[in-house]
């Protein structure tokens, strides 16, 4: 019960990374707010979470959008009282260098992975500042600090979030609000799956098993894996993760085997 009686908000809690946090920090105690545009999905995330004798409610918001992440963040304190944890997990990917890339793929992407971040932090601070309290993680990726092929809108958007955490450490660690990001490597989520079906149809085995051989373990990262790196950083334990950028990524970052 390493979350026990904490409000939470997580953004994209309805698939994949999002989902894992969200039946995590329920059984850790934690009451969550799961906020995505996904509702059926979201239903489904909350009833889980409820069935296992958890506490969860369903928020239908754009995170996006000014009004609808300002009416998230009011239903969440309506809902629980206060917001003690805000994790940044909602994100959408494009593919393709930046000459590829159109104009509308750019902006799509940095809405919802940088805005996104931005509006629920402008409106989730004013609360823990009230509060005295809160901890805000926010979901980078290890493309923020390595580049890849044909993800330069993703890549941009993801270094933004991590540069965002670190201002946001600067500013209000003094408040005693805690702000950390997490860099995932490739984890196996409807996101990745997608991607994989679109472009790798023909041989999905083949890019399933390209992906393993990028990790040292050779092993697919799973949404789970992710979460527990969330539940550290939403813990009392990480009182000095101050601005921290915690890279789980099969080591694909720290080392090279060739
Ligand atoms: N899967 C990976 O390999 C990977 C790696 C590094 C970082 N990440 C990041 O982790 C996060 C979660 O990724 P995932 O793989 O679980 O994705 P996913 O597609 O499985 O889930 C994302 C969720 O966000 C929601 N969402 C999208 N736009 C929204 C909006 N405007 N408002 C509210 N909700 C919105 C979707 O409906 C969905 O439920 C993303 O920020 C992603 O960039 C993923």
């Amino acid at each position: 019960m390493r979350l026990k009686d904490k409000a939470c908000v997580v953004t994209g809690g309805a698939s994949g990374i999002g989902e894992a946090i969200t039946a995590l920090f329920a059984k850790e105690g934690g009451k969550v707010a799961v906020v995505d545009v996904d509702a059926a999905n979201g239903e489904r995330v909350v009833n889980a979470v409820k069935a296992a004798g958890g506490e969860a409610v369903l928020i239908r918001a754009d995170i996006a959008e000014e009004a609808e992440a300002r009416r998230a963040v009011e239903e969440a304190v309506r809902a629980f009282g206060r917001v003690d944890v805000l994790v940044n997990n909602a994100g959408v990917s494009a593919v393709g260098d930046v000459a590829a890339c159109a104009p509308e793929d750019w902006d799509r992407v940095m809405r919802v992975n940088v805005r996104g971040v931005y509006l629920m932090s402008h409106f989730a601070v004013p609360v823990m500042r009230q509060q005295g309290f809160g901890t805000i993680i926010n979901m980078s990726s290890t493309i923020a600090v390595i580049g890849l092929q044909a993800r330069a809108a993703y890549a941009a958007s993801k270094g933004a979030v991590l540069a965002l955490t670190r201002a946001m450490a600067a500013d209000h660690s003094h408040e005693n609000i805690r702000v950390a990001a997490i860099l995932p490597g490739t984890v196996y989520t409807p996101f990745v799956e997608g991607y994989l079906k679109r472009h790798y149809a023909e041989d999905m085995a083949g890019a399933i098993e390209n992906l393993k051989r990028r990790q040292l373990n050779h092993e697919l990262m799973t949404p789970e894996d992710v979460a527990y790196a969330a539940l550290y950083l939403a813990s009392d334990e990480a009182r000095f993760a101050l601005g921290t950028a915690l890279v789980i990524d099969g080591g694909v970052s720290a080392a090279k085997v060739f």
